[in-house]
């Protein structure tokens, strides 16, 4: 085990979508307490309060629908207005239904792209045109999914519209370096998000997926935003247009279920000779 890392963020701005529950809760809290202001953005109202319950005046909430192309500029302009410019915008709001191809309805598909692309889109160049408006040198971090590298039944809207993500940064890395803006992309697998208890049926599956997963559990949202401090932070300043993956290695593979069982153990691998029996 190694020690333990400190960010200071002291007077960096910071927003924080999808800040209503899951990882984008746990971010909010994390910048916070590494001495940030935080603007948590959602557009659930109810969420959004809780998260920033108890925290100071250095948080902040407001309700925000990222597909709205008016909504994010009014975002940048409270942001401009409270906090006096922005350093680091963290895209973490997604909607990930997940049904089979063949009963897909266009509506939902067209809401997966508009939340999850559209949305990047306009807060990436948004927040960009804000921090370079101030002179500042910025971050962007973006969200994906193991999800966009592997296929998995009923994730086709999802699984393609996460990958599109990966696409998109990776150009606006390109575009946005020569303003020292880095964009890079967090990819994480299995996090342990959902309130609980879980329905059935998810019990089920993931009772059946967690013993294959390389580590054997699912990640925590709160390692998520170590990450996202992480590429937030000075410590990552030569990173840029990377896809990083939290994933406890799923993506990789699966964990060995018992002793390595493919050695052909007839041959003798150093003299090549055939043993007997
Ligand atoms: N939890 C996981 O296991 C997991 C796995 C892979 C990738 N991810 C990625 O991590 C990110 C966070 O995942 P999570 O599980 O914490 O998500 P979540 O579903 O718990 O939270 C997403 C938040 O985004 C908000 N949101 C949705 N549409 C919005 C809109 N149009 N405008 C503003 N806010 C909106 C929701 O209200 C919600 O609060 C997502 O980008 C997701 O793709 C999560």
């Amino acid at each position: 085990m190694t020690g333990k890392v400190q960010f200071d963020f002291t007077d960096k701005v910071a927003i924080v979508t999808g800040a209503a529950r899951g990882i984008g809760r746990e971010m909010v809290k994390a910048f916070y307490q590494a001495g940030s202001a935080v603007m948590a953005v959602d557009r659930d109202l109810e969420g959004l309060k809780e998260t920033c319950e108890g925290l100071g005046s250095r948080c902040q909430y407001t309700l925000t629908d990222i597909r709205v192309q008016a909504e994010v500029d009014s975002l940048m302009g409270l942001v401009e207005d409270r906090f006096g410019g922005l350093d680091v915008c963290v895209n973490n709001a997604a909607v990930a239904p997940h049904t089979a191809l063949l009963e897909e309805r266009v509506e939902v598909w067209d809401t997966v792209y508009a939340v999850n692309c559209r949305g990047t889109f306009l807060m990436t160049q948004a927040a960009a045109r804000l921090m370079i408006a101030g002179g500042r040198a910025g971050r962007i971090i973006n969200f994906s999914s193991a999800a966009a590298k592997r296929g998995s039944a009923g994730g086709a809207a999802y699984a393609s519209s996460r990958a599109a993500t990966e696409s998109f940064s990776r150009v606006a890395a390109i575009e946005l370096a020569p303003h020292n803006i880095l964009v890079n992309t967090v990819s994480p697998g299995l996090i342990d998000t959902q309130p609980k208890p879980l329905p059935p049926h998810m019990e089920k599956s993931l009772g059946a997926r967690i013993p294959t997963l390389p580590l054997a559990r699912p990640g925590w949202p709160g390692e998520v935003a170590d990450l996202v401090l992480f590429l937030a932070s000075e410590a990552s300043g030569y990173i840029t247009g990377a896809v990083i993956s939290i994933d406890g290695g799923s993506s990789v593979g699966t964990r060995p279920a018992g002793a390595v069982v493919d050695d052909d153990v007839r041959y003798d691998w150093v003299t090549g000779a055939q043993r007997d029996g």
